[in-house]
């Protein structure tokens, strides 16, 4: 075989080493062109790598670069620069796009189709043609909106918003849209080196021996390291610090993902191949997969240096639950029971550390994206056995979260490795390491039984719920305490009595998700909500009208609700319009009713801290926040604010988020970081206003929400378990013919919307994520081996461009009492309700009511 290959890039001849594993890999990692991005490699299934090859749209992830040899490659760095900056303008004024990573690739491909229809290429056109592409974030409406218009000729000057309420264009989105946008596997450093790691090969098993000497004899290799070379603190997390981020020799694996060895090599492929290299020896013990057996007395014990499987549960009552349920006049018993889902964010994990200086000062700057950039800082100086101020932290905007980042992934490995070798160090996930390793969405096993008065007012609802955990902590206690005080929906219920417990097990671990404990908490409780309707004989739509919770009346966990709670018989009402039109005209329908809380809440002080500083050099402003940016726009929303405070361009504004100042507490988790970076910004912009802006000065601020209590404490019989909630009515609509949802109607109750199209987009993708997870998404383990049985893209089932149904969205804005702006936030309640809203509508196609999830799989 030749050991080069030659073609042509972008209209110049170049070549390449042979022995690239594809054409894309030889793009990125030899020619340094990272416009086309590697979600998946090499799988070809997600699209986000494609480019032109003698002027045809392909992946370049699994395209053998024989293959290519003398051919025409073309990427976004070779496209007539006025034809880059009408896609770029177009997906920036069209919102058709969050967090990026997708984009560029979907730009080849629609290019390709514009090329060859021109003006004639519409969205029903085009959308068979995103069959090749994910996009996790958008639900594909916008997306279609701005090819269709460039295909059209349609332009566009889009511009950021100046102030609270504009549909500006997101901060970035041109530059993310041609993939000029750096995300951490984009980044070049002079000398850096590539770390992979070595996983585990069984889910539970004592560790007996970890042989690195091959590996550490394979080309290219600097280092091999195991838990063995850890200075510090073998073990992280978020809330428990209960995670090895390696298993030492000695130890007990207890997750497909636990990591063995760290290996370090001048190029990604050596730095794989050599971590297979790495022999280790095993115990192999059975895995503890079933968490109801898990929670026995007398289970065995599933996960190392843990003393109990039970990581948490939850519980309140309120009213006599037995009297309530004895005197109804219809009742209910129903077990749910939902999925694991993966998900499935575009760009998988990719932490990059930068070593400086030396002796007492050696520096670590670390490029995260992470969900809580400060957590991790924190938690990597523990590892190190180094002080907060050896490490900076800077948040790189990520390709997509959805509280899958949350948790560390390998920030922690690059790091040691950058530290041990003193040379930078990057460490990019693989898509089937990233599945293995990162938390899920929960199965949870909700039994209820729930009872209502003749008129269908609600009377009692006992639940009874078990979420599969997995291994370590997380945040999955967090989830389940989620889960019971959002188990009675947006509805008063005069008695309930709820318990929900958090199982450890040897499964993939789960943790944060969008919608956290809240979506499948409302899959039962609006499934109750349909059976009960069905037997006092009124429509959904009227049931819960009925029992749809008011201000001053008390929600589920005993919380008196604010005027915020308005908003929830506001999305009723403004949904009757459409539920009646859809049931005349015959259609299937069913609806969903949906409230999430925006912020942790449960006794927790929540602080926000932000910085505003005007450059006395040049005309820029800093403006600095503690939220990660993830495709939701929180970058936008402090712009936007800022913008509006200080009354200057929102051009002239730059948005930073780094551990250089301490203005992070937390994750950005909760659907608090519209609210919460608004308040910090808001309140830094006054104090600078106050002080006459002067240049290079840090105005500090901080937003505090410290008036919520704890779920079941005794003291406190109504407690404010959250500060603010958003609420959403979503109307799904099938046809009975071809039992397709043709249709979904989502009236979202936001507060205030800072961005309204980028609120909007939020949505659309949330009920695309909803559809999914409603229909035909899931991630199972094998019950033998804790591993997950699917290792690519599309055994997940995610909704392609072509299946996703018209998505109509309404905003109504009831301000949130003691929230700035009114903001009450969007990031989750978006899937809240349509699950139920899916279910109700095919049972009122085939009358056959559903429990488990997802409804449509295989
Ligand atoms: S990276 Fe090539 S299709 Fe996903
Ligand atoms: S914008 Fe498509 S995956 Fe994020």
């Amino acid at each position: 075989m030749a050991e080069r290959v030659d073609f042509t890039l972008n209209g110049s001849p170049v070549s390449v080493r042979a022995d690239h594993p594809h054409l894309l890999a030889a793009l990125r990692e030899e020619l340094d062109v990272t416009s086309p991005k590697d979600g998946c490699s090499p799988s070809g299934q997600c699209g986000c790598c494609t480019v032109h090859i003698d002027g045809k749209a392909v992946v370049s992830c699994n395209l053998p670069l024989a293959k290519v040899a003398g051919a025409s490659v073309l990427t976004l760095e070779g496209v007539d620069v006025d034809e880059r900056q009408r896609y770029a303008d177009a997906f920036a004024a069209c919102g058709g796009l969050q967090c990026g990573f997708c984009i560029p690739g979907i730009v080849m491909r629609a290019k390709a189709q514009i090329d060859k229809k021109g003006a004639d290429l519409d969205r029903g056109g085009m959308a068979p043609h995103l069959g090749a592409h994910l996009c996790r974030c958008t639900g594909y409406v916008k997306i279609l909106d701005a090819i269709e218009s460039v295909a059209k000729g349609k332009t566009f000057q889009p511009a950021l918003g100046s102030g609270i309420g504009a549909a500006g264009a997101k901060y970035e989105a041109g530059e993310l849209a041609l993939g000029d946008r750096d995300y951490i596997d984009d980044m070049r450093i002079p000398g850096m080196l590539h770390a992979a790691l070595r996983l585990t090969d069984h889910a539970r098993a004592d560790i007996t021996g970890i042989d690195t000497t091959a590996a550490a004899a394979a080309d290219g290799v600097a280092a091999v390291f195991t838990a063995a070379d850890i200075p510090g603190e073998l073990r992280v997390g978020i809330i428990y610090k209960d995670w090895p981020i390696m298993i030492p020799v000695g130890g007990r694996t207890s997750y497909a993902g636990d990591v063995l060895a760290i290996v370090v090599a001048e190029t990604r492929q050596q730095a794989r191949a050599a971590a297979e290299l790495v022999e280790v020896s095993y115990d192999v013990l059975p895995p503890v997969t079933d968490p109801l057996a898990a929670i026995e007395p007398g289970a065995e014990l599933a996960v190392w240096g843990t003393e109990d499987n039970v990581l948490s549960r939850s519980a309140y009552a309120r009213g006599d639950v037995d009297a309530a349920l004895g005197a109804s006049a219809h009742t209910v018993h129903e077990i749910f029971q939902t999925q694991r889902i993966e998900h499935a964010f575009l760009e998988p994990e990719s932490s990059l550390a930068v070593p400086s200086g030396a002796g007492t000062n050696r520096r670590l700057h670390v490029y995260s994206g992470g969900q809580g950039v400060w957590d991790d800082r924190d938690d990597i100086c523990r590892v190190l056995a180094v002080d907060t101020d050896v490490v900076t932290v800077e948040l790189v905007s990520n390709g997509g979260a959805f509280g899958g980042k949350e948790d560390m992934a390998n920030q922690t490995h690059a790091a040691l490795a950058a530290w041990m070798l003193d040379r930078p160090v990057k460490c990019t996930l693989s898509r089937e390491e990233s599945f293995r390793i990162h938390a899920k969405r929960h199965p949870v096993r909700l039994e209820y039984w729930a009872g209502c008065d003749a008129d269908g007012l609600l009377t009692g609802v006992r639940v009874r719920a078990v979420g599969d955990s997995g291994a370590y902590a997380s945040v999955g206690m967090k989830v389940l305490e989620r889960a019971a005080g959002h188990a009675t929906g947006p509805y008063h219920v005069p008695a309930v009595d709820v318990e929900s417990i958090a199982a450890r097990t040897n499964n993939l671990l789960c943790g944060a998700f969008r919608g956290f404990g809240a979506n499948q908490a409302q899959f039962a409780m609006d499934g109750v909500m349909d059976r009960l309707a069905d037997a006092v004989g009124i429509s959904g739509w009227e049931m819960r009208k009925r029992n749809v919770i008011r201000p001053g009346a008390l929600w589920g966990p005993g919380q008196l609700m604010d005027d915020g709670a308005a908003g929830a018989e506001v999305c009723l009402d403004s949904i009757k319009p459409a539920y009646d039109a859809a049931v005349s005209a015959g259609k299937a329908v069913g609806l969903g009713l949906g409230l999430k809380n925006a912020g942790l809440g449960n006794g927790l002080r929540e602080v926000s801290g932000a910085v505003v500083r005007f450059h006395g050099d040049d005309e820029r402003v800093e403006v600095r926040h503690g939220w990660t940016e993830m495709g939701q726009g929180v970058h936008t929303v402090a712009l936007q604010v800022a913008a509006e405070e200080l009354g200057i361009d929102p051009a002239r504004i730059d948005v930073i988020v780094d551990t250089t100042r301490q203005l992070g507490f937390g994750q950005t988790t909760g659907s608090r970081g519209t609210l919460m970076a608004a308040g910090a910004v808001q309140q830094a912009c006054a104090a600078a206003l106050a002080d006459g802006c002067r240049p290079d000065v840090d105005y500090h601020a901080e937003h505090v929400v410290d008036w919520t209590a704890k779920l079941g404490d005794p003291n406190h019989p109504q407690p404010t378990i959250h500060a603010a909630f958003g609420y959403a009515a979503q109307l799904v609509i099938a046809d009975r013919e071809s039992g397709k949802v043709e249709r979904v109607v989502a009236v979202h109750d936001v507060g205030r919307a800072v961005n309204p199209l980028l609120c909007e987009g939020q949505i659309e993708g949330s009920v695309h994520m909803g559809l999914g997870y409603a229909l035909t998404e899931d991630f199972p383990t094998d019950p033998e081996t804790g591993f997950p049985t699917f290792s690519t893209l599309r055994q997940l089932g995610i909704l392609r461009a072509k299946d996703v149904p018209e998505i109509e969205v309404q905003i109504v804005e009831v301000p949130q009492p003691r929230s700035p702006y009114g903001i009450k936030g969007v990031g989750e309640i978006g899937l809240v309700p349509t699950a139920p809203a899916v279910a109700a509508a095919l049972h009122d196609l085939d009358g056959e009511w559903r429990a488990t999830l997802p409804m449509r799989a295989g």
